[in-house]
């Protein structure tokens, strides 16, 4: 009903606004929840190695946490869950699956198959004893409340915020950074009116490719899925120094080619981003603290670049959000796609 939109257009769009919140609520129930958090680490901390799997958006979460710990030195796997069947895992394996709803099939098989090779298990979900949930040795949530938008959004940043938490405790560092995170966001949504009009631009196009490097690459790969899945616009992501492998071919004057800028890696990026510009691509920047002089960019600033993808992640959800509004479709209820993915 309208009344439960609280006067937004949509519920993800009343989702991304709810972020700050999401993302608060999440690292303090994991500070009241310190016991699992504690056990969870031990058991990624013990094993030899580490197995994410996730699909979709919480895949791309899955990424970002498995990159964090791979420049750490852990030997750390990122599974597509639906396709398990490429790693056999043993009891010296630690698994970490991850899912908004905790009842994806795809996930629900990977594990049962982990779990049946003697792996331990950890669980992040943001469903209280969601059968996911259930399967596991350590249950960890998020607790970005229940959201309606097939897209999603609050939970994607409340997982990043989860999975940073962790990873901050297995480097020993100060977690309390992360408290900051919200006003990071809420900063971010003051540029509202910028992310729109860089979505009405995209929802004109057919094409568009989403670049990264480094840790920034998981947040192309979402910006991108977020953008197939409401604007229908056929939007590609790869690691921005892949471009002069082949994808580069495609590019032409005005091709779209939008750069996740997550403040590191940005020398190689400026370099990709005048690759594209000497094709005479329409070229886009979502920057943190340093440009890349695209043709449009949105630079945001933070103190600790640790807190870089509460900046960049709410703006990427709303390009996607207002280029599905500009085409006409409804973002809360894409096509061809359901919340819950409960079928192989
Ligand atoms: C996200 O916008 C998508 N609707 C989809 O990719 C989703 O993230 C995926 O199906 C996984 O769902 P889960 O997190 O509930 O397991």
């Amino acid at each position: 009903s309208a009344a439960s939109k609280e006067g937004y257009a949509h519920y993800m769009l009343k989702e991304i606004h709810e972020s700050p919140r999401a993302v608060d609520d999440t690292i303090s129930g994991l500070i009241s929840d310190i016991e699992d958090v504690k056990n969870a680490i031990k058991i990624l901390e013990e094993s030899k190695r580490i197995i994410v799997i996730a699909a979709g958006t919480s895949y791309h979460a899955g990424l970002y946490f498995s990159l964090l710990l791979q420049r750490e030195g852990f030997n750390v796997i990122p599974v597509i869950a639906s396709e398990y069947y490429n790693i056999k895992t043993n009891q010296e394996d630690s698994i970490l699956a991850i899912s908004q709803s905790g009842e994806t099939y795809d996930v629900m098989i990977a594990l049962k198959e982990f779990k049946a090779n003697g792996s331990k298990i950890i669980s992040l979900t943001n469903v209280i004893d969601s059968a996911i949930a259930r399967q596991s040795d350590v249950k960890l949530y998020t607790r970005a409340g229940p959201e309606i938008g097939v897209a999603a959004t609050k939970t994607f940043t409340s997982q990043i915020a989860a999975l940073q938490f962790l990873y901050s405790l297995i480097k020993g560092d100060d977690y309390t950074y992360l408290n900051k995170a919200k006003d990071v966001i809420r900063r971010s949504l003051d540029f509202e009116g910028e992310a729109k009009l860089i979505g009405e631009e995209l929802s004109a196009k057919s094409n568009a490719y989403y670049l990264g490097r480094g840790l920034s690459l998981p947040f192309a790969m979402e910006g991108a899925l977020k953008i197939k899945e409401i604007t229908y616009l056929h939007a590609e992501a790869y690691a921005a120094g892949e471009s002069k492998h082949g994808p580069i071919a495609l590019v032409e004057k005005d091709f779209p080619v939008v750069f996740i800028n997550l403040g590191e890696l940005v020398g190689e990026l400026q370099n990709n981003v005048q690759e594209m510009k000497a094709r005479k691509a329409k070229t886009y920047a979502i920057s943190v603290n340093e440009k890349l002089n695209t043709d449009k960019e949105i630079l945001l600033t933070v103190e600790d670049e640790r807190l870089s993808p509460f900046a960049v992640t709410p703006i990427i959800q709303l390009i996607a959000y207002y280029s599905a509004v500009k085409r006409g479709n409804d973002p809360d209820k894409p096509r061809n796609l359901a919340k819950t993915v409960t079928v192989g």
